[in-house]
Protein backbone atom coordinates (compact mmCIF):
# COMPACT_ATOMS: atom_id res chain seq x y z
CA UNK A 1 0.00 0.00 0.00
CA UNK A 2 1.00 3.40 -0.75
CA UNK A 3 2.54 5.36 2.26
CA UNK A 4 -0.04 7.74 2.25
CA UNK A 5 -3.14 5.78 1.56
CA UNK A 6 -1.82 3.68 4.74
CA UNK A 7 -1.50 6.54 7.34
CA UNK A 8 -4.80 8.06 5.47
CA UNK A 9 -6.35 4.85 6.41
CA UNK A 10 -5.37 4.13 9.82
CA UNK A 11 -6.10 7.83 10.85
CA UNK A 12 -9.88 7.57 9.56
CA UNK A 13 -9.73 4.31 12.11
CA UNK A 14 -8.50 6.12 14.99
CA UNK A 15 -10.43 8.87 14.48
CA UNK A 16 -14.46 8.38 13.28
CA UNK A 17 -16.01 10.31 16.12
CA UNK A 18 -13.59 13.03 15.07
CA UNK A 19 -15.14 12.73 11.54
CA UNK A 20 -18.45 12.41 12.51
CA UNK A 21 -18.29 15.44 15.28
CA UNK A 22 -16.07 17.35 12.53
CA UNK A 23 -19.49 17.33 10.24
CA UNK A 24 -21.70 18.35 12.91
CA UNK A 25 -19.68 21.10 13.18
CA UNK A 26 -19.65 22.38 9.91
CA UNK A 27 -23.50 22.65 9.76
CA UNK A 28 -23.10 25.64 12.23
CA UNK A 29 -19.71 26.81 11.38
CA UNK A 30 -18.14 27.54 7.84
CA UNK A 31 -15.12 25.07 7.04
CA UNK A 32 -16.04 23.47 10.77
CA UNK A 33 -13.29 25.79 12.33
CA UNK A 34 -13.16 29.11 14.24
CA UNK A 35 -10.15 30.05 12.21
CA UNK A 36 -9.95 28.52 8.85
CA UNK A 37 -5.98 27.19 9.24
CA UNK A 38 -7.58 24.89 11.40
CA UNK A 39 -9.25 22.80 8.56
CA UNK A 40 -7.09 20.30 6.80
CA UNK A 41 -7.61 16.56 4.86
CA UNK A 42 -9.21 14.76 5.37
CA UNK A 43 -10.58 15.94 8.08
CA UNK A 44 -9.15 17.21 11.74
CA UNK A 45 -9.56 15.68 14.79
CA UNK A 46 -11.48 17.00 17.56
CA UNK A 47 -10.70 18.05 20.64
CA UNK A 48 -12.20 16.89 23.88
CA UNK A 49 -9.80 18.61 26.11
CA UNK A 50 -5.61 18.81 27.53
CA UNK A 51 -3.96 18.31 30.11
CA UNK A 52 -0.21 19.09 30.53
CA UNK A 53 1.59 18.04 27.77
CA UNK A 54 -1.39 15.92 26.19
CA UNK A 55 -4.27 16.75 24.42
CA UNK A 56 -7.35 13.90 24.00
CA UNK A 57 -9.84 14.02 21.03
CA UNK A 58 -13.52 13.25 21.39
CA UNK A 59 -12.46 9.13 20.41
CA UNK A 60 -10.28 9.41 23.56
CA UNK A 61 -7.08 9.02 21.70
CA UNK A 62 -3.92 10.76 23.38
CA UNK A 63 -1.94 13.23 21.76
CA UNK A 64 1.13 13.85 23.25
CA UNK A 65 1.47 17.78 22.17
CA UNK A 66 4.22 19.43 20.40
CA UNK A 67 1.94 22.08 18.31
CA UNK A 68 0.67 23.92 21.80
CA UNK A 69 -1.88 25.89 20.32
CA UNK A 70 0.41 27.00 17.42
CA UNK A 71 3.21 28.19 19.99
CA UNK A 72 0.65 29.75 21.98
CA UNK A 73 1.28 26.79 25.12
CA UNK A 74 4.83 27.44 26.23
CA UNK A 75 3.09 27.12 29.92
CA UNK A 76 1.63 23.70 28.12
CA UNK A 77 -1.99 22.89 28.87
CA UNK A 78 -4.03 23.96 31.65
CA UNK A 79 -0.76 24.78 34.08
CA UNK A 80 -2.05 24.60 37.69
CA UNK A 81 -0.56 27.82 38.63
CA UNK A 82 -2.10 29.80 35.73
CA UNK A 83 -5.33 28.03 36.18
CA UNK A 84 -5.36 28.80 39.85
CA UNK A 85 -4.42 32.74 39.29
CA UNK A 86 -7.06 32.79 36.76
CA UNK A 87 -9.94 30.94 39.06
CA UNK A 88 -9.07 33.37 41.98
CA UNK A 89 -9.80 36.10 39.46
CA UNK A 90 -12.99 34.54 38.36
CA UNK A 91 -14.38 35.64 41.26
CA UNK A 92 -13.02 38.91 41.71
CA UNK A 93 -14.15 39.89 37.88
CA UNK A 94 -12.95 39.34 34.70
CA UNK A 95 -13.87 42.67 32.97
CA UNK A 96 -13.03 46.03 34.45
CA UNK A 97 -13.48 48.65 31.77
CA UNK A 98 -11.79 51.09 34.08
CA UNK A 99 -8.13 50.98 35.68
CA UNK A 100 -6.69 48.32 37.42
CA UNK A 101 -3.31 48.05 38.98
CA UNK A 102 -3.30 44.08 37.80
CA UNK A 103 -2.82 46.15 33.96
CA UNK A 104 0.58 48.07 35.26
CA UNK A 105 1.68 44.67 37.17
CA UNK A 106 1.23 42.68 33.54
CA UNK A 107 2.92 46.05 32.10
CA UNK A 108 5.70 45.60 34.26
CA UNK A 109 6.43 42.14 33.87
CA UNK A 110 6.93 42.27 29.91
CA UNK A 111 8.74 45.45 30.49
CA UNK A 112 11.10 43.69 32.45
CA UNK A 113 11.81 41.20 29.75
CA UNK A 114 12.57 44.57 26.97
CA UNK A 115 14.97 46.39 27.94
CA UNK A 116 13.44 49.29 25.38
CA UNK A 117 9.87 48.96 26.21
CA UNK A 118 8.72 52.16 28.08
CA UNK A 119 5.24 51.81 27.48
CA UNK A 120 2.69 48.89 26.63
CA UNK A 121 -0.66 48.75 25.33
CA UNK A 122 -2.32 45.30 26.03
CA UNK A 123 -5.01 43.76 22.93
CA UNK A 124 -6.22 40.36 22.29
CA UNK A 125 -4.40 38.73 20.10
CA UNK A 126 -1.65 39.16 17.66
CA UNK A 127 -3.60 40.88 14.71
CA UNK A 128 -4.43 43.93 16.56
CA UNK A 129 -1.10 44.00 17.75
CA UNK A 130 0.35 44.18 14.89
CA UNK A 131 -2.55 46.42 13.31
CA UNK A 132 -2.01 48.67 16.34
CA UNK A 133 1.97 48.81 15.87
CA UNK A 134 1.85 49.81 12.25
CA UNK A 135 -0.75 52.39 12.65
CA UNK A 136 0.90 53.98 15.97
CA UNK A 137 4.57 53.29 13.61
CA UNK A 138 2.57 55.30 10.79
CA UNK A 139 1.55 57.92 13.28
CA UNK A 140 5.16 58.44 14.59
CA UNK A 141 6.96 58.87 11.46
CA UNK A 142 3.79 61.10 9.71
CA UNK A 143 4.11 58.28 6.43
CA UNK A 144 1.48 56.41 5.15
CA UNK A 145 3.83 52.82 4.12
CA UNK A 146 4.64 50.21 6.03
CA UNK A 147 7.71 47.85 4.26
CA UNK A 148 7.20 43.57 5.27
CA UNK A 149 8.88 40.87 4.32
CA UNK A 150 7.96 38.01 1.67
CA UNK A 151 6.12 34.95 3.32
CA UNK A 152 6.51 36.77 7.09
CA UNK A 153 2.68 36.30 8.64
CA UNK A 154 1.50 39.13 10.59
CA UNK A 155 -2.48 38.55 11.77
CA UNK A 156 -5.22 38.63 9.39
CA UNK A 157 -5.83 42.28 8.99
CA UNK A 158 -5.60 43.62 5.55
CA UNK A 159 -2.39 45.29 5.73
CA UNK A 160 -0.80 42.08 7.12
CA UNK A 161 -1.86 39.92 4.13
CA UNK A 162 -0.05 41.00 1.66
CA UNK A 163 2.62 38.73 -0.19
CA UNK A 164 2.12 36.07 3.05
CA UNK A 165 1.69 33.53 0.96
CA UNK A 166 2.37 34.44 -2.52
CA UNK A 167 1.84 31.33 -4.82
CA UNK A 168 5.06 29.97 -7.06
CA UNK A 169 4.20 31.87 -10.02
CA UNK A 170 3.54 34.72 -8.86
CA UNK A 171 6.55 35.80 -6.74
CA UNK A 172 8.33 38.38 -9.42
CA UNK A 173 11.68 39.43 -9.08
CA UNK A 174 13.67 37.87 -6.43
CA UNK A 175 14.79 41.60 -5.01
CA UNK A 176 11.50 43.26 -5.73
CA UNK A 177 9.07 40.33 -4.66
CA UNK A 178 5.57 41.02 -5.98
CA UNK A 179 2.62 42.54 -3.75
CA UNK A 180 0.46 40.03 -3.52
CA UNK A 181 -2.75 40.50 -1.51
CA UNK A 182 -4.21 36.94 -0.44
CA UNK A 183 -7.64 37.28 0.28
CA UNK A 184 -10.88 38.85 -1.73
CA UNK A 185 -12.19 41.81 0.29
CA UNK A 186 -9.29 43.00 0.68
CA UNK A 187 -9.69 46.44 -1.15
CA UNK A 188 -6.59 46.72 -4.09
CA UNK A 189 -6.13 49.90 -2.52
CA UNK A 190 -4.34 48.30 0.50
CA UNK A 191 -1.43 47.37 -1.27
CA UNK A 192 -0.38 51.14 -2.06
CA UNK A 193 0.43 51.38 1.67
CA UNK A 194 2.88 48.70 1.85
CA UNK A 195 6.15 47.32 0.02
CA UNK A 196 7.43 43.87 0.02
CA UNK A 197 11.31 42.72 0.48
CA UNK A 198 13.05 39.73 1.04
CA UNK A 199 14.34 38.24 4.39
CA UNK A 200 18.24 37.98 5.06
CA UNK A 201 18.91 40.87 1.73
CA UNK A 202 20.34 44.05 3.56
CA UNK A 203 20.90 45.41 -0.21
CA UNK A 204 17.19 44.64 -1.74
CA UNK A 205 15.62 46.38 1.22
CA UNK A 206 17.97 49.35 0.77
CA UNK A 207 16.99 49.73 -2.33
CA UNK A 208 13.37 49.73 -1.69
CA UNK A 209 13.73 52.62 0.96
CA UNK A 210 15.85 54.12 -1.28
CA UNK A 211 12.98 54.03 -4.02
CA UNK A 212 10.42 55.11 -1.20
CA UNK A 213 12.49 57.60 0.47
CA UNK A 214 9.33 59.70 2.88
CA UNK A 215 7.51 57.42 1.70
CA UNK A 216 8.30 54.30 4.41
CA UNK A 217 7.29 54.79 7.97
CA UNK A 218 7.99 51.61 9.01
CA UNK A 219 9.40 48.14 8.70
CA UNK A 220 8.05 45.09 10.59
CA UNK A 221 9.61 41.81 10.63
CA UNK A 222 9.49 38.69 12.09
CA UNK A 223 13.00 38.25 13.81
CA UNK A 224 12.85 34.61 13.06
CA UNK A 225 10.51 34.08 10.08
CA UNK A 226 7.99 31.75 11.04
CA UNK A 227 5.26 31.94 8.78
CA UNK A 228 7.67 29.02 6.60
CA UNK A 229 9.92 26.84 8.56
CA UNK A 230 12.17 28.37 11.09
CA UNK A 231 14.29 31.14 8.91
CA UNK A 232 16.68 32.61 11.50
CA UNK A 233 18.36 36.00 10.39
CA UNK A 234 22.00 36.19 8.87
CA UNK A 235 24.43 37.61 11.20
CA UNK A 236 23.78 41.12 10.47
CA UNK A 237 20.85 41.44 8.79
CA UNK A 238 18.36 42.25 12.00
CA UNK A 239 21.01 44.78 13.46
CA UNK A 240 21.42 46.06 9.79
CA UNK A 241 17.94 46.54 9.53
CA UNK A 242 18.13 48.74 12.80
CA UNK A 243 20.81 50.98 10.85
CA UNK A 244 18.41 51.60 7.97
CA UNK A 245 15.95 52.52 9.85
CA UNK A 246 18.06 54.93 11.62
CA UNK A 247 19.07 55.99 8.37
CA UNK A 248 15.91 56.71 6.47
CA UNK A 249 13.97 57.70 9.82
CA UNK A 250 11.93 55.02 9.78
CA UNK A 251 9.98 53.21 12.60
CA UNK A 252 11.16 49.16 13.39
CA UNK A 253 8.81 46.57 14.83
CA UNK A 254 9.64 43.49 15.87
CA UNK A 255 6.44 41.07 15.61
CA UNK A 256 7.35 38.55 18.55
CA UNK A 257 3.97 37.31 18.71
CA UNK A 258 5.62 33.67 18.04
CA UNK A 259 8.88 34.36 19.21
CA UNK A 260 8.76 36.59 22.00
CA UNK A 261 9.33 34.54 25.64
CA UNK A 262 9.98 31.70 23.76
CA UNK A 263 13.69 32.17 21.87
CA UNK A 264 14.58 34.19 25.13
CA UNK A 265 12.85 35.61 27.84
CA UNK A 266 12.89 39.02 26.35
CA UNK A 267 12.02 37.25 23.18
CA UNK A 268 14.16 37.60 19.81
CA UNK A 269 15.23 41.53 21.02
CA UNK A 270 17.38 39.95 23.60
CA UNK A 271 18.77 36.77 21.87
CA UNK A 272 19.94 38.65 18.81
CA UNK A 273 20.51 41.50 21.22
CA UNK A 274 19.05 44.18 18.69
CA UNK A 275 16.38 47.04 19.71
CA UNK A 276 13.75 47.62 17.54
CA UNK A 277 11.39 50.63 18.48
CA UNK A 278 7.82 48.45 18.70
CA UNK A 279 7.78 45.05 19.89
CA UNK A 280 4.36 43.07 19.00
CA UNK A 281 3.46 40.13 20.92
CA UNK A 282 0.62 37.98 22.02
CA UNK A 283 0.64 33.92 22.56
CA UNK A 284 2.75 32.46 24.63
CA UNK A 285 2.67 35.45 27.03
CA UNK A 286 -0.79 34.67 28.55
CA UNK A 287 -0.88 31.34 29.26
CA UNK A 288 -3.66 30.48 26.33
CA UNK A 289 -5.74 33.31 27.48
CA UNK A 290 -6.54 35.92 24.53
CA UNK A 291 -4.49 38.32 25.00
CA UNK A 292 -2.05 40.72 22.78
CA UNK A 293 -0.01 43.41 23.56
CA UNK A 294 2.46 46.41 21.85
CA UNK A 295 4.98 48.30 23.75
CA UNK A 296 8.32 50.30 23.03
CA UNK A 297 9.96 53.18 23.18
CA UNK A 298 8.27 56.57 24.72
CA UNK A 299 8.23 58.84 22.41
CA UNK A 300 6.99 56.29 19.88
CA UNK A 301 3.90 55.03 22.06
CA UNK A 302 3.20 58.51 23.58
CA UNK A 303 1.28 59.37 19.96
CA UNK A 304 -1.29 57.20 21.62
CA UNK A 305 -1.84 60.08 24.09
CA UNK A 306 -1.60 62.35 21.74
CA UNK A 307 -4.60 60.83 20.21
CA UNK A 308 -3.61 58.30 17.71
CA UNK A 309 -6.36 55.69 18.01
CA UNK A 310 -6.30 52.58 20.28
CA UNK A 311 -9.34 51.60 22.31
CA UNK A 312 -10.88 48.06 23.09
CA UNK A 313 -13.43 47.13 25.40
CA UNK A 314 -11.74 43.68 26.67
CA UNK A 315 -8.22 45.32 26.59
CA UNK A 316 -5.87 44.73 29.57
CA UNK A 317 -9.22 43.06 31.38
CA UNK A 318 -8.16 41.97 34.49
CA UNK A 319 -7.96 38.06 34.05
CA UNK A 320 -5.50 38.22 31.41
CA UNK A 321 -3.44 40.71 32.80
CA UNK A 322 -3.84 38.49 35.87
CA UNK A 323 -2.64 35.11 33.57
CA UNK A 324 0.22 37.45 31.39
CA UNK A 325 1.65 38.41 35.16
CA UNK A 326 1.64 34.57 36.24
CA UNK A 327 2.59 33.55 33.50
CA UNK A 328 6.17 35.43 33.43
CA UNK A 329 6.89 36.17 36.62
CA UNK A 330 5.56 32.63 38.25
CA UNK A 331 5.81 30.10 35.24
CA UNK A 332 8.48 31.15 32.88
CA UNK A 333 11.16 31.26 35.44
CA UNK A 334 14.92 30.95 34.81
CA UNK A 335 15.03 27.62 35.72
CA UNK A 336 11.91 26.75 33.40
CA UNK A 337 14.13 28.16 30.00
CA UNK A 338 17.15 26.13 30.99
CA UNK A 339 14.86 23.18 31.22
CA UNK A 340 12.79 23.74 27.76
CA UNK A 341 15.78 24.83 25.75
CA UNK A 342 17.92 21.46 27.20
CA UNK A 343 14.76 19.61 25.71
CA UNK A 344 14.58 21.52 22.63
CA UNK A 345 18.00 20.49 22.05
CA UNK A 346 17.33 16.90 23.01
CA UNK A 347 14.71 16.81 20.15
CA UNK A 348 16.97 18.31 17.67
CA UNK A 349 19.91 16.16 18.44
CA UNK A 350 17.70 13.19 17.81
CA UNK A 351 15.88 14.19 14.65
CA UNK A 352 19.38 14.58 13.30
CA UNK A 353 20.59 11.42 14.64
CA UNK A 354 17.73 9.36 13.76
CA UNK A 355 17.81 11.06 10.09
CA UNK A 356 21.45 10.31 9.59
CA UNK A 357 20.62 6.55 10.79
CA UNK A 358 18.73 5.77 8.17
CA UNK A 359 19.79 7.99 5.24
CA UNK A 360 17.18 10.52 5.25
CA UNK A 361 17.88 13.59 3.81
CA UNK A 362 16.78 16.64 5.86
CA UNK A 363 17.95 18.65 8.83
CA UNK A 364 16.41 20.60 11.78
CA UNK A 365 16.43 24.01 12.91
CA UNK A 366 16.54 24.34 16.18
CA UNK A 367 16.16 27.97 18.22
CA UNK A 368 15.80 27.23 22.27
CA UNK A 369 11.59 25.94 22.63
CA UNK A 370 10.88 26.64 18.75
CA UNK A 371 12.08 23.99 16.06
CA UNK A 372 11.05 21.89 12.95
CA UNK A 373 12.82 19.73 10.62
CA UNK A 374 12.85 20.16 7.28
CA UNK A 375 13.09 17.51 4.85
CA UNK A 376 15.81 18.94 2.41
CA UNK A 377 19.75 19.47 2.77
CA UNK A 378 19.09 22.75 1.58
CA UNK A 379 19.38 25.86 3.31
CA UNK A 380 16.07 27.78 3.84
CA UNK A 381 17.04 31.44 4.47
CA UNK A 382 13.98 33.18 2.90
CA UNK A 383 10.79 32.75 1.03
CA UNK A 384 11.88 31.36 -2.09
CA UNK A 385 14.17 29.08 -0.48
CA UNK A 386 11.22 27.37 1.17
CA UNK A 387 8.71 27.35 -2.11
CA UNK A 388 11.84 25.90 -3.95
CA UNK A 389 13.09 22.87 -1.36
CA UNK A 390 10.46 22.16 0.78
CA UNK A 391 8.03 18.51 -0.17
CA UNK A 392 4.86 19.69 1.27
CA UNK A 393 3.47 16.11 0.41
CA UNK A 394 6.30 14.08 1.96
CA UNK A 395 6.20 15.80 5.01
CA UNK A 396 2.45 15.47 5.15
CA UNK A 397 3.33 11.61 5.42
CA UNK A 398 6.04 12.29 7.92
CA UNK A 399 3.09 14.43 9.88
CA UNK A 400 0.20 11.82 9.63
CA UNK A 401 2.61 9.26 10.57
CA UNK A 402 3.59 10.64 13.52
CA UNK A 403 0.00 11.84 15.01
CA UNK A 404 -1.41 8.26 14.26
CA UNK A 405 1.35 6.72 17.06
CA UNK A 406 -0.25 9.94 19.22
CA UNK A 407 2.81 12.07 18.78
CA UNK A 408 1.52 15.26 17.33
CA UNK A 409 5.01 17.09 16.12
CA UNK A 410 3.58 20.62 15.16
CA UNK A 411 0.56 22.26 14.13
CA UNK A 412 -0.65 21.07 10.65
CA UNK A 413 1.23 22.36 7.58
CA UNK A 414 4.52 21.35 6.70
CA UNK A 415 5.68 25.27 7.39
CA UNK A 416 4.87 25.32 10.80
CA UNK A 417 7.26 24.30 14.26
CA UNK A 418 7.00 22.37 17.44
CA UNK A 419 6.87 24.21 20.60
CA UNK A 420 8.80 22.51 23.87
CA UNK A 421 6.79 23.71 27.20
CA UNK A 422 7.52 23.69 30.87
CA UNK A 423 5.44 21.01 31.13
CA UNK A 424 7.78 18.62 28.93
CA UNK A 425 9.94 16.15 30.29
CA UNK A 426 12.87 14.31 28.74
CA UNK A 427 10.40 11.03 29.03
CA UNK A 428 8.22 12.82 26.26
CA UNK A 429 11.21 13.62 24.30
CA UNK A 430 12.03 10.49 23.87
CA UNK A 431 8.80 9.48 23.01
CA UNK A 432 8.69 11.69 20.59
CA UNK A 433 11.96 10.49 18.89
CA UNK A 434 10.55 6.99 19.36
CA UNK A 435 7.69 7.87 17.42
CA UNK A 436 10.05 9.14 14.51
CA UNK A 437 12.17 5.95 14.86
CA UNK A 438 9.40 3.73 13.99
CA UNK A 439 8.46 5.88 10.67
CA UNK A 440 12.26 6.36 9.84
CA UNK A 441 12.48 3.59 7.24
CA UNK A 442 9.31 4.00 5.55
CA UNK A 443 10.37 8.08 5.03
CA UNK A 444 13.88 6.83 4.11
CA UNK A 445 12.27 4.15 1.10
CA UNK A 446 9.79 6.93 0.27
CA UNK A 447 12.02 9.79 -0.39
CA UNK A 448 14.87 6.95 -2.19
C1 LIG B 1 4.32 36.43 13.85
C2 LIG B 1 2.82 36.49 14.02
N1 LIG B 1 2.21 37.67 14.09
C3 LIG B 1 0.88 37.77 14.27
C4 LIG B 1 0.09 36.65 14.39
C5 LIG B 1 -1.38 36.77 14.61
O1 LIG B 1 -1.71 36.42 15.91
P1 LIG B 1 -3.21 36.02 16.29
O2 LIG B 1 -3.45 34.68 15.69
O3 LIG B 1 -3.20 36.02 17.79
O4 LIG B 1 -4.08 37.08 15.73
C6 LIG B 1 0.69 35.39 14.32
C7 LIG B 1 -0.11 34.16 14.46
O5 LIG B 1 0.31 33.07 14.24
C8 LIG B 1 2.10 35.30 14.14
O6 LIG B 1 2.71 34.12 14.06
Amino acid sequence: MELWDDYEATYRERTAGSEAAFERLQEDVPAGVASTYRAWDPYPFVVDRAEGPYLYDVDGNEYLDFDMNNGAAMVGHAHPTVTEAASDQLHDGTLFTHPHELLGEAASALKERWSMMDKVRFTNSGTESTMHAMRIARAYSGRDTVLKIEGAYHGVHDYALISKATPEGQVGHPKRPNKVIESDGIPEKTAETVEVAPFNDLDAVESILEDHVNEIGALIVEPIVLAKGVTQPYDDFLQGLRELCDEYGIVYIFDEVKTGVKVAPGGAAEYYDVEPDLVTLAKSIGGNFPVGAFGGREEVMSVIEDGTAHYGTYNGNPLVARAVETVLNDVLTGEAYDHVNRLGQRLADGYEEIMADHGIEGHVENVNSIGMVLFTDEPVENYRDYLEHIDVEFHENYWFGMLNQGVLPHPHDASQQWTISVQHEEEHIDEHLDAFENIAPRLADEQA
